[in-house]
């Protein structure tokens, strides 16, 4: 379903990404990890038309897409949310979604349909700006939803959740993919997470690939262990001292 062909793009003299190859099969839920820094929304951005890549190809369904604009790549079928959390504050929670309905491709979801299916219709007239971290979440989720994208691509989406929320919000996406077929790539800085929710992950690392293959023995890779989960735990050993 999505293809990238050695995919770069710099920043001045900045490589933040670098010759990055890798695919995902429709029906998928495929990961994303890396350190800060390493190149993950890069790669994003590059993906959805909001960077141009510096050279490589993306493909989407068998067409290149390289060098579409972001609403072309939307109106085709591939949504997205960023990892700041993003709304329009003055509009309701309904409005919002309707954004979605009103701007996506063919045959795009009417927000009744996404309140429902998301379970946050009593939140339907409320002011974006009145809502906390999660049902803010949930609402810019909801708008990409409304688009009825075929591939859902989502930035971070847990920074900042309870481990409840964490869990309500893996329930959420994994009815996305099971009851509607969306096909879901996800940045998690969390191994863990990941390794439960997807069965084949990418990890980046100062804009290349360091691995790419099972979820399940991403934690066996020796330069995964040397280069990320060292990392991490260093960082933890920082924080806790
Ligand atoms: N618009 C930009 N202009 C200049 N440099 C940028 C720009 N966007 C990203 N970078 C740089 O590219 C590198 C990769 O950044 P990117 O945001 O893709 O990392 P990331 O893996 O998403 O990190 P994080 O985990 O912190 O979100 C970083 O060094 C960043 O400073
Ligand atoms: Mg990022």
């Amino acid at each position: 379903m999505l293809e990238t062909r050695e995919l770069s793009r710099s920043f001045g003299k900045l490589a933040a990404l670098s010759n990055v190859s890798f695919s995902v099969d429709k029906g998928e839920v495929f990961g994303i990890a890396g350190p800060n820094g390493a190149g993950k929304s890069t790669l994003f951005n590059v993906i959805t038309g909001n960077y141009a890549p510096t050279s490589g190809k993306v493909f989407f369904c068998g067409n290149d897409i390289t060098g579409k604009k972001p609403y072309q790549i939307c109106q085709l079928g591939i949504g997205r949310t960023f990892q700041i959390p993003t709304t329009f504050h003055t509009l309701s929670v309904y409005d919002n979604i309707k954004v979605g309905s009103t701007f996506g491709g063919y045959k795009t979801r009417p927000p009744e349909e996404i309140l429902e299916f998301l379970n946050i219709s009593q939140l339907s007239a409320l002011p974006a700006r009145n809502l906390d971290l999660y049902s803010t979440k949930l609402t810019m989720l909801g708008a990409v939803l409304a688009t009825n994208c075929q591939l859902l691509m989502l930035d971070e989406p847990m920074a900042g959740f309870s481990i409840v929320e964490i869990n309500r919000f893996i329930e959420v996406l994994q009815r996305i993919n099971k009851e509607w077929g969306v096909t879901i790539v996800i940045i998690e800085h969390l191994l863990d997470i990941l390794i439960g929710l997807t069965e084949r992950m990418l990890i980046l690392s100062n804009g290349s690939l360091l691995y790419l293959g099972p979820s399940s023995e991403v934690t066996q890779d020796r330069k995964v262990v040397e280069v990320y989960i060292g990392a991490a735990h260093k960082e933890e050993f920082h924080a806790e001292s």
